[in-house]
């Protein structure tokens, strides 16, 4: 007779996992003890948290795992690494689901393994084991988001802002209307346009091939990336202005202290005088913000498909 499989993995199984997501080595001992020791109430937290990710594919919208399954940061061994037991968890229905969609084993384990990645982030920024971004892995684990070469993809609906300025310029799109939002992931390489031109091709294959039904008038991005301020600081031929020209901006940037310093500097919590001058963008970062300056994020789009 075969037992049912343990509903939160453990041991070896939970090691093997958190390899395959690429979770930095020195959090895995943590992890195993922690899933050993869960109380009650922590045990149904992760499978309250599974269980509503399950009930998730096929919704675009926000789902806000952090307000719906809340695990509070309050510096506990569950406060930090409590989300990372709920997406293991999670792991089998959006197997399931890529599997269902086409999406090979490679595929699956590359986009998967950006929780690793944002395990990575929190060691460096606070120089312990942790995880701090459920709200972003929700995407991952509900089938929305893939990484495609240099860039991530993300299935998403258009904002009233959106559809207007692309409908406006010849592309009826209605709010709520699918469409691709572009990431760009960290610890990827430069962003130069040769790596987003092929990136931007594998998507439109990859998106026509495993997502036949859905069609996306528009690919947006939404980043601090897009500031027309980092022309002027960079000069317009480096690749982030590079990459911002390929979008037409819609509405005002908005004031983002916030992405600048947090995407720029490993430990963007020091006081700007700490902060590392070695690039012109570490320069111009601190110069703007100790000017009175200010730093924004801004939304843009492109059409997707291209005319035959
Ligand atoms: C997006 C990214 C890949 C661009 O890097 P890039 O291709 O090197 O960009 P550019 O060529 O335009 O860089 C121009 C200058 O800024 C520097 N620079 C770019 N990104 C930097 C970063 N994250 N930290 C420090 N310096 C950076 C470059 O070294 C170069 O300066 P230099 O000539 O003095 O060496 C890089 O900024 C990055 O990895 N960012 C983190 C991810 C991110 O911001 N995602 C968006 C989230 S909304």
């Amino acid at each position: 007779m075969t037992s049912a499989p343990p509903q939160i993995p453990a041991g070896v199984d939970l090691a093997d996992e958190l390899s395959a997501l690429t979770v930095p080595y020195p959090a895995v001992p943590e992890l195993l003890q922690l899933a050993d020791r869960l109380t009650d109430e922590q045990r149904a937290t992760v499978l309250q948290g599974r269980d509503f990710l399950a009930g998730e594919f096929g919704n675009l919208g926000y789902l806000n795992l952090a307000e719906k399954v809340p695990i509070p940061a309050d510096g506990s061994v569950f406060g930090r690494l409590g989300y990372v037991l709920m997406f293991v968890s999670a792991l089998p229905a959006v197997r399931e689901f890529h599997r269902e969609r086409g999406i090979d084993d490679a595929q699956s384990r590359l986009i998967l393994s950006d929780l690793g990645r944002h395990a990575s982030v929190y060691q460096t920024r606070y120089g312990i084991n942790g995880f701090a971004e459920p709200s972003w892995m929700e995407l991952h684990f509900t089938g929305k988001i893939y990484q495609l070469g240099r860039l991530q993809y993300e299935r998403g609906l258009a904002s009233a802002e959106v559809a207007e300025a692309a409908t406006a310029a010849g592309l009826p799109l209605d709010q709520g209307q699918p469409v691709l939002s572009l990431h760009i992931p960290r610890y990827q390489g430069p962003l130069s346009a040769v790596a987003v031109d092929e990136s931007i091709d594998r998507a439109r294959e990859f998106f026509t091939e495993h997502f036949p039904e859905e069609r996306y008038p528009v690919a947006i991005c939404t980043s601090w990336l897009l500031d027309p301020q980092l022309a002027e600081h960079l000069g317009a031929q480096a690749n982030i202005p590079q990459f911002a020209s390929r979008f037409q901006l819609v509405g005002e940037p908005t004031v983002d202290r916030t992405s600048a310093l947090e995407f720029t500097f490993d430990q963007p919590d020091l006081p700007l005088e700490q902060l590392p001058q070695r690039s012109r963008l570490e320069r111009a970062v601190v110069q703007v913000l100790r000017c009175g300056g200010s730093w924004h994020s801004a939304t843009g789009w492109f059409a997707w498909y291209q005319e035959a």
